[in-house]
């Protein structure tokens, strides 16, 4: 048989780039190898996100540059997947004609599979959503290789850190927010498989794993996890992940503050391999924001929980995302955004400008804010951040911090505290990535910090 190659280009967030793995080792298992060069490829993937418009437009724009590659190439077959192929499905193929496959959020697993019958997959769209999915069990192949798993600001490929996705879906319905739609309903994965994934990553070397989903925090409330154990819940599991032996740091992403629960504030004051960070989505500091938002917590409650993350672990860095000109947005409710941040002193946010999403309640929203408004907001949000992420950096100045080392050259080394920290030492740091060394930090910047040996 002759040999296929593909490449896959990710865009999103970290769920999709572990769906990436998934694909690339679900062909590699029917006879496809990964190559280098996108043009010579004979399976195009493009993995999609659909969160902003600019997300979206990122991908219809790829897909335009494609229309060319494959005038040169026409044996190439594209594909798209992830959650733009969710939501549009067939128009996709109607607008692009030389799309040749479109595979929903769901249908990624058996993508080799499929492919096998390669010539009758044209014009095919496969965007099933079931409610009552239950995600396979699929143990990574180590051997996979994903260098060309591409997303510049991406943590991967990391030989020695992963993705571990722990459930599929979001029943919360964020007015603004596209993912129950593309991503269906609410599903965990069972306890034991998730542990037996850690085992088959921490035996094949890997340091360090984040747990993914929409949101971690509830994990285990729409379907049993553990049989004979109703309640069990992410605090578990992220008990059950740390006890793996061998691994080093433990990370997960994302949470809905909602869903905080105290036992999990607990973890970081007991789990020593669970990393000082988190990450707590607020999206607004207004509580008539935050309550169009449908996101069912205050400031009030979400305050306290800082304040009770801080009891528990002093240093731990928070981050959060925010939305910035929400419909109906005030001046005034955007000042509370703003006071939130110097309140809280955030280590670093990710900040957008609303952005309206076909089929969300937000989009349907009469007062919506103008652009220039959204800018303007969104410039004194960003500016006063990072001085704050500055002015927290610099409070590294002086420590001395374990850093899990991502590359290793001559005379420079990168790597990242627990904290999540990036650090650059401009020594030769005689280790290898995926090792852990102490150094100083003796500089800040607004988004990294450098360090020496000691
Ligand atoms: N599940 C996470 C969010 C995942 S989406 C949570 O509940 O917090 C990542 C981020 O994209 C969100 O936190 C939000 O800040 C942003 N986002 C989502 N939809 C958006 C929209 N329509 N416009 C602008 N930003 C959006
Ligand atoms: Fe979107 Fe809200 Fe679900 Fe997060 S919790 S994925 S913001 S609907
Ligand atoms: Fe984007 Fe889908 Fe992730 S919309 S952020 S790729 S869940």
């Amino acid at each position: 048989m002759e040999q296929k190659s593909f490449y896959i280009k990710t865009f999103g967030c970290q769920m999709n780039e572990r769906d990436s793995e998934i694909m690339a080792q679900s062909l590699g298992t029917f006879g496809y190898i990964e190559g280098m060069e996108i043009q010579d490829a004979d399976l195009v993937i493009l993995n999609t996100c659909s969160i902003r418009a600019k997300a979206e437009q990122k991908v219809m724009s790829m897909l335009g540059y494609l229309r060319k590659t494959k005038q040169k190439n026409p044996a190439m077959k594209i594909c798209v997947a992830g959650c733009v192929a969710q939501q549009e499905g067939v128009k996709i193929i109607e607008k692009m004609p030389h799309v040749d496959l479109v595979v929903g959020t769901q249908n990624i697993y058996n993508l080799g599979e499929f492919l096998e019958n390669r010539d009758e997959f044209k014009g095919k769209v496969i965007t099933d959503l079931q409610d009552n999915y239950k995600i396979p069990k699929f143990l990574p192949d180590m051997v996979v290789d994903t260098t060309n798993i591409e997303n510049s600001d991406s943590p991967y490929p990391k030989p020695f850190r992963k993705f571990l996705t722990i459930m599929q879906g979001c029943n919360n319905y964020c007015s603004y927010c596209v993912v129950p739609y593309t991503r269906g309903r609410e599903v965990s994965r069972l306890v034991s498989d998730i542990v037996d994934e850690v085992h088959v990553l921490v035996a094949a070397g890997i340091k360090e794993i984040t747990l993914l989903g929409q949101n971690v925090n509830s994990y285990g409330q729409t379907n049993e996890v553990f049989p004979g154990r109703p309640n069990y819940g992410f605090a578990d599991l992220l008990k059950k992940v740390a006890a793996v032996e061998g691994l080093q740091r433990l990370r997960f992403t994302t949470s809905n503050p909602k869903d905080l629960t105290e036992n999990l504030i607990e973890c970081f004051g007991s789990i020593p391999n669970l990393c000082p960070q988190f990450h707590l989505p607020v999206q607004a500091g207004s509580d008539a924001v935050l309550k169009r938002m449908n996101r069912k917590y205050t400031i009030k409650t979400y305050l306290e929980q800082i304040r009770q993350l801080r009891k528990q672990c002093p240093e731990i860095a928070l981050t959060t995302d925010v939305i910035i000109g929400f419909p109906g947005e005030t001046d005034d409710d955007f000042q509370q955004t703003m006071a939130l941040l110097e309140e809280v002193q955030f280590h670093g946010s990710f900040s957008f400008k609303y952005s309206d999403r076909p089929g969300t309640r937000a989009s349907d929203f009469t007062d919506k804010i103008d652009e220039t408004i959204k800018s303007e907001r969104l410039a004194r949000f960003q500016n006063r951040q990072d001085e704050i992420s500055l002015e927290r950096n610099k409070e590294y100045i002086g420590t001395i911090k374990k850093i899990m080392l991502e590359t290793c050259g001559e005379d420079s080394a990168k790597g990242r505290t627990d904290t999540n920290h990036i650090v650059h030492i401009h020594q030769n740091v005689a280790a290898k990535p995926g090792d852990i060394i102490s150094v100083k930090i003796n500089f800040a910047g607004q988004h990294s910090l450098k360090g020496e040996l000691i």
